[in-house]
């Protein structure tokens, strides 16, 4: 999962088919079938949706384009007036919801169907910075010197987010996971307010509509201490965590709180060997069958795929 297609040579397939990046993600036909892809290959529980998360600020009138080997490029939004300049780009995601309600037809019913979006803190630091390769500096600046243009811009994101996630289950996923891949940059404080209580007040929202749907939450490269508050205090149902959590940690601390996903490190699973199978075990054996395996970031795009198949099985067969 998580940029995770690149590893199949189906989805490089129809990644060149379909042109752009944004193209794929935008025609239904070629969405849905790229989401379904691992599950043909792979004995999986789940399936993600094929979206971005950079689809939020696109829908929100941001110019968004990716570059071969450059990753996405946002024109930056650094003040009020460039965020007033903004206009939202009505039923440009409807295609979105078209892929979901074809991947929830074909899927079979024991496969659960994950939608997502980014947290706000990640996609604000898309938003500002207009890259993700050079680090974050302009969105940390906006956090020590201009809160209030921070607000503003998420109280939009707030928005757009709430109501793209509704959509997402009103088409028909199962459960949501939101992706906050920089948590990591920010210190005690900051995550506070830029990442737990936006977090909680979207976690609020969406069960208010939709009491039934799970929520996992993945704040990415947060301390252990920040993790624990998330989790506590954000009212998500499960907890992803990156791999460069401790498994002890990890146990005692986190498991206690409700449900853990993760975290297996994605270079052990393109190294593969026994390397992999023991840390797999070691994984199961810390956190026991009330767990969702998976990684603890994306499958690396140089991963051979006899590795994946290997670990799926290893970890169903020993994992019950
Ligand atoms: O895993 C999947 O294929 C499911 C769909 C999915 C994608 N992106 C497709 C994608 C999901 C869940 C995401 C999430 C996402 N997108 C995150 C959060 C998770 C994380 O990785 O921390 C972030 C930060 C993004 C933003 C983004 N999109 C970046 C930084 C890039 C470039 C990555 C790179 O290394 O080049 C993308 C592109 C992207 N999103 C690809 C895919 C399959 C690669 C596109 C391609 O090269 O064909």
């Amino acid at each position: 999962m998580r940029q995770a297609g690149r590893y199949l040579p189906e989805y490089q397939e129809l990644r060149a088919q379909a042109g752009s990046f944004l193209n794929l993600c935008l025609t239904p036909a070629l969405a849905s079938e790229v989401t379904l892809q691992p599950l043909k290959r792979f004995d999986l529980d789940a399936a993600i949706l094929f979206a971005d998360i950079l689809l939020v600020p696109m829908v929100m009138g941001q110019r968004l384009r990716f570059r071969e080997g450059e990753g996405p490029l946002l024109d930056p939004v650094r003040t009020k007036e460039q965020l007033q300049a903004l206009t939202a780009q009505g039923g440009r995601l409807a295609p979105v919801f078209e892929t979901i309600d074809r991947v929830r037809t074909a899927l079979p019913p024991h496969v659960a169907f994950l939608g997502f979006a980014g947290g706000l803190w990640t996609v604000a630091c898309y938003m500002i910075e207009g890259q993700g390769k050079h680090g974050f500096a302009q969105a940390l600046q906006k956090v020590a010197h201009e809160p209030l243009f921070l607000k503003l811009l998420f109280e939009r994101l707030f928005e757009t987010t709430l109501a793209y996630l509704e959509a997402q289950s009103e088409a028909g996923v199962e459960a949501l996971q939101i992706f906050e891949s920089h948590a990591g940059l920010l210190d005690e404080k900051g995550f506070r307010t830029w990442v737990i209580e936006p977090t909680q007040k979207l976690v609020v929202a969406l069960k208010a509509k939709h009491p039934n749907i799970p929520i996992i939450g993945f704040p990415r490269g947060a301390s252990l201490a920040n993790k624990k508050a998330y989790f506590i205090e954000t009212g998500v149902d499960a907890l992803g965590l990156d791999q460069m959590t401790n498994l002890e940690e990890a146990q005692r601390e986190l498991q206690p709180l409700g449900v853990l996903q993760g975290n297996l490190d994605p270079e052990l699973l393109l190294a593969g060997g026994p390397a992999l199978m023991s840390e797999a075990q070691n994984s199961m054996k810390a956190f026991g069958p009330h767990h969702i395996f998976n990684l603890g970031h994306g499958v690396l795009p140089q991963t051979p795929l006899a590795h994946i198949t290997a670990f799926v099985e290893a970890v169903h067969n020993k994992g019950a």
